[in-house]
This record gives C-alpha cells, structure tokens and sequence, in this order.
C-alpha cells in the first residue's frame, strides 16, 4: 500500500470519532446556536456513542454554567443577558417552571413545592416510651451512653451540635428504608408505606442539616469527625437492622427523644439571649412555609416538631414488631415528615 493510500485509509477511520475527540467545538456551537428547544443527544450524533456521551457532558457543563440565569427564565426560549439562546434543558427536556404561591420563580432545586409543608408543632415533646422490657433497657441505655460524650464535646454551642448530628440523624431512615426496599423485592410484597416513611424520613432529617449549613459552615476537623462517625454508624446501624428490626427503630426513638431535648435547650438559649436569634434561612422559611420574618427560633420550634414526630414513627415501629407483627400489616404514618 502506498503511502497516501495509507494516509487515506487512516483519515477514513478516524473521521468517525474526530470531531468529538479531538476538538470541543462542533459540541458547543450544536449547545449554543439551538434555542434550548428539544435538544436531543441522538438528534446531533452522526458518529455512534462516542459523540453522545461527549455531547452529553458538554451539555452539562453549559447547564451547570447557565443554571443561575435560568432559575428566572425557566423556558424554552430562555436567552442571555446579550439576547443569545442559552441552553434550558438536560438530555432535550426543559425544566418546568416553578413558581411560588405570590408568583415569583421557585429557587430550591433541592426540593419543589409540593414537598413543603407546615409542621405540627402541637406535637407532646415531652413524650417518652418507658423501657420496661430488656431490648427497650439496651436501646435506652445505648442511646445515654452516646449521648454524653457528644453533650461533653459541644456543650452549649448548639449549632455545631445540631450540624453534626444530623449527619448521623439522616442514616436511619435511608437504612431501614433501603433494607425494607430489598425485603420487598425479595418477597414480592408490600411494605404498608414504610419505606416511603423512612425515606421520607431521611429526607425530612438532610434538609434540616441543609437548613444549619446556611447557618453556620463545618471546620476541617468537624469534617473528619463527620467521615469517621458516618463510616461507623453507617455500617453499625445497618447490621443492627439486620439482626433486628425492632431493636433498630428503638435505638432511634430513644436518638429522637434525646433529639427533641437537645432543640429544646437550643430555643432556651435561643429565648434567654445566650444564641443570637438570627432571621431564618430562605431555604427553612419555603421548606417549612415560615412567614417571611420568621427567626432561628422559628426554625428551631419546627424542626424539634420533626424529631418528635420521627421519635413517635421509630417507636411505633418498633410496638409494632415487639408485638410480633409486621410493619406492612400497619399504614405507616405518611406525609408528615
Ligand atoms: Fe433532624
Ligand atoms: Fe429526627
């Protein structure tokens, strides 16, 4: 073969994938010059999967990129501040435009609307489940033992304490959720809701930590202690729940219960003056619906609500179990949080 048939032969086959991998721009004029209106992947790709997936990390970086101007527009003729077509859309779908009760534009990605919600707060914080048989006696006295090397650590600076521990709140529900997920799978049947319980649970218990972030920001060492402890935890919890369900929601009606004390010295600190009560983070007053000069202390009271109501949903489990039924015989307590 000579050597331009070579050169030829060589152009032939690479001419495929050329485009994507060797130069970014045929990627970012198909993101620019279409007016954010049913891009696909597919429609732009004459070259096989190579060309989809570079296209498609493109088309998430010019997301990411234009995401804080299109929280305002949120349609598919969305333009830049110079009138240019700017891409809306992931994979050819536009996000849907969400507005708030008095019509201006939903800020939370996070979290929509429909997920919000006005906490009860008439709910009896002062509740506690008597231990009178052994398992509830170890689940209290696990919870105790735990409890004061954190009340030791933090002291009274509650805002650090509340942060922290909500990493570790967050876990159960996801566990026991995942667990009873798989439970189902396995035995083709219904859970009676729990699992959305749990999950929602977890979620309800993340957006409380999303809520001190805006707060207050870890240090490096509360970082590293958040890593070992989840690593931990993570890992105890999920063998705890294994061997025994009703133990495992125990565990965290008693956490709940300790959960609702520590918020409550937290809003008597908050109403003596020891913690600055500072007005409340936009995510807390649309996640909780909080009127708009709402305070920490606000929060604070609808977030202890929480805890509560998760301290009754683990207790309640946990009765259910103890007296040798099972969760899906029994709606679990939906909606709430
Ligand atoms: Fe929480
Ligand atoms: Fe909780």
């Amino acid at each position: 073969m000579s050597r331009r048939a070579a050169m030829q032969m060589s152009r032939f086959l690479v001419r495929p994938t050329r485009q994507r991998l060797f130069s970014t721009n045929i990627s970012k004029i198909v993101v620019s010059s279409n007016n954010a209106s049913n891009i696909s992947g597919p429609r732009f790709t004459n070259s096989g999967i190579l060309e989809v997936r570079y296209w498609s990390s493109i088309a998430g970086e010019e997301k990411q990129m234009q995401a804080p101007k299109l929280e305002n527009s949120g349609n598919e003729n969305a333009t830049d501040q110079g009138g240019n077509a700017v891409v809306s859309s992931y994979w050819g779908v536009a996000p849907p435009k969400i507005s708030k009760e008095d019509g201006s534009p939903w800020r939370w990605n996070c979290f929509r609307p429909w997920e919000t919600y006005k906490a009860d707060t008439s709910i009896d914080v002062k509740k506690h489940h008597e231990a009178n048989a052994f398992m509830d006696k170890f689940a209290y006295w696990t919870v105790q033992t735990l409890k004061y090397p954190t009340y030791l650590f933090f002291q009274r600076r509650h805002m650090c304490h509340a942060m922290l521990l909500e990493t570790v709140a967050a876990v159960p529900g996801m566990v026991g959720g995942m667990l009873l997920h798989l439970k189902s799978l396995r035995r083709f049947e219904h859970t009676g809701g729990w699992i959305k319980a749990l999950l929602e649970e977890a979620e309800n218990e993340r957006m409380h930590l999303m809520t001190f972030l805006e707060l207050s920001q870890p240090k490096w060492y509360e970082r590293a202690l958040v890593f070992a402890v989840q690593g931990v935890f993570f890992n105890a919890y999920f063998i705890a729940y294994v061997i025994s369900p009703k133990l495992a929601h125990r565990i965290v009606g008693y956490l709940e219960e300790e959960a609702v004390n520590s918020y409550t010295e937290f809003l008597i600190d908050l109403e003596n003056g020891v913690v600055e009560n500072k007005p409340a983070p936009a995510i807390a007053i649309d996640y909780w619906r909080l009127p708009p000069d709402s305070t920490l202390k606000d929060v604070v009271t609808v977030i202890r609500a929480d805890e509560a109501h998760h301290r009754d949903l683990n207790h309640f489990a946990s009765d259910i179990q103890c007296q040798g039924h099972e969760l899906k015989e029994y709606p679990a307590p939906l909606g709430y949080h």
